[in-house]
């Protein structure tokens, strides 16, 4: 969600207005995304290292996902949305740990689009908390270390059970991974917009879908036409 501020500052806008509209295309774009027909959407809404920011923007940006999950949970419930949270949930205040919960909870059962919101997440951080996990389930002779592979090792990620992204956009015109999924990016295609996030929309999304559609993807193997002539 790349460019809230700089959209406000463009405007002569406070931060906070930029981000309001980041909620709305937010909106907008799980909507787009469900009548497309993805099942999976992963929003990076929070990182890590957002805390670094000034403490009225944190309280703002804390106030916004409140306000998202209590005014949307009932609609995206409706509309057959499962929502799953990764980041760090200890360092998040008792009300929003509880929002946090309940979201998950209620849409445990749904199977439309998964909508993933990454909050306070960092991908270093959740790779050293799988780590933790895993070192845990040796200590208590549940995991054997021969048995620790890539898929027991992804499976106690946060984002177990959601499967690797096929597509990462990212707007604003920045072209970095900026600690976001680092493990699970391993072969993503990636599709950078200059568009700052509160002006993306459907046709943004379905320009990203489209160039997605031209990639090869070869998963470190050869091309589907080399294959062909080999
Ligand atoms: C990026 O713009 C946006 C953020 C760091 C925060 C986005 C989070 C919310 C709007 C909170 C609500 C969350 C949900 C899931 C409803 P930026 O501030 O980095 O923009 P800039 O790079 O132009 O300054």
């Amino acid at each position: 969600m790349d460019g809230n501020g700089r959209w406000a500052a463009g405007r002569g806008l406070p931060r906070l207005e930029g981000h309001r509209r980041g909620v709305e295309a937010l909106r907008r774009t799980v909507r787009a995304a469900t009548d497309l027909g993805v099942e999976y959407l992963t929003f990076f809404s929070f990182s890590s290292e957002n805390w670094r920011r000034p403490a009225q923007e944190v309280s703002d940006l804390m106030g916004l996902l409140k306000l998202f999950i209590r005014r949307d949970l009932a609609t995206l419930h409706d509309s057959n949305v499962r929502i799953r949270v990764i980041g760090g949930r200890d360092d998040l205040s008792p009300d929003i740990r509880a929002l946090l919960d309940e979201a998950e909870t209620t849409t445990r059962g749904n199977t439309a689009l998964t909508l993933v919101i990454a909050f306070n997440y960092g991908a270093r951080a959740e790779i050293v908390r799988a780590a933790r996990r895993i070192a845990l389930g040796v200590m208590e002779g549940v995991i054997a270390p021969s048995s620790i592979d890539e898929n027991l090792f992804a499976r106690h990620l946060d984002t177990t059970g959601i499967p690797d992204p096929d597509l990462l956009i990212r707007t604003s015109g920045e072209q970095r991974v900026s600690n976001f999924l680092l493990w699970q990016l391993a072969y993503t295609e990636f599709v950078f917009v200059e568009q700052h996030w509160p002006d993306f929309d459907r046709s943004t999304l379905e320009d990203a879908i489209r160039e997605y559609g031209r990639r090869d993807r070869r998963f470190g193997a050869l091309s589907s036409a080399e294959a062909k002539v080999g």
